[in-house]
């Protein structure tokens, strides 16, 4: 097993049980995605930890993928969807790069806390752009270290070194605005609610045009 998911099935249950941070930025977010939502789509999520996301948005769409690295993450997701009754989102043990999705198959892309956590960002997005349908959406909410303050941005590598925190890449809203808008995408949406808050954005791929 590799680090990092030796990493997330460890912290798993601790993270199933964490309360959310921000409770009502949390719902104007689940709201503001459910504005693009229509019932016959099909979402994929990935990096959807214990799955509280996708269980959450399940009944207004036809179907969720939701994929995570983690096994324990997903045994939790599962136990959640199957309490809660939901039918409609299959949960599999993936890593992103793994992922075999067919170009122009998908509607909606949802990537909630997980951008800063890949190695290859910029491709995984680039990848995501090929996946979706034209006119498709891509939902993420990331955080983005770079424009925090200093301490905490060098606390990441002390961390890292002493196991303690993930894989953890350093990028400015600006940057990953950058990243979206040079896979071709076109921003939409954006909320934060303050600075150290993750940056929730909503892009398109752009419809095609006669
Ligand atoms: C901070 S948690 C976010 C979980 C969930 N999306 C949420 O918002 O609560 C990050 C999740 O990304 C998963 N993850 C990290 N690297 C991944 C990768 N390369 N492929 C798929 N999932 C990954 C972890 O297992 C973990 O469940």
């Amino acid at each position: 097993m590799d680090r990092e998911t030796a990493f997330w099935d460890k912290l798993a249950d601790r993270y199933s049980r964490r309360p959310v941070a921000d409770e009502a930025a949390y719902q104007k977010k689940l709201e503001a995605t459910r504005q693009y939502f229509q019932p016959d789509m099909e979402v994929l999520e990935i990096g959807c930890g214990t799955g509280s996301t996708a269980i959450a948005h399940a009944p207004y769409v036809r179907h969720i993928r939701a994929t995570d690295l983690s096994t324990r993450m997903v045994e939790i997701a599962k136990a959640k969807a199957k309490a809660a009754d939901i039918g409609n989102v299959t949960f599999e043990t993936l890593s992103v790069d793994a992922l075999d999705v067919p170009d122009a198959s998908i509607d909606v892309v949802m990537a909630h806390s997980i951008l800063h956590l890949l190695e290859n960002k910029d491709q995984v997005i680039a990848d995501i752009h090929q996946m979706l349908k034209p006119g498709g959406v891509f939902v993420s909410n990331t955080a983005c270290i770079g424009d925090m303050m200093l301490a905490l941005r060098l606390i990441i590598p002390v961390g890292r070194f002493l196991r303690l925190f993930p894989l953890v890449k350093v990028f400015s809203v600006a940057e990953l605005q950058d990243s979206l808008v040079t896979a071709g995408f076109e921003i939409d949406y954006e909320w934060q609610p303050k600075k150290s808050a993750p940056a929730f954005i909503i892009c398109r791929k752009p419809a095609l045009t006669k």
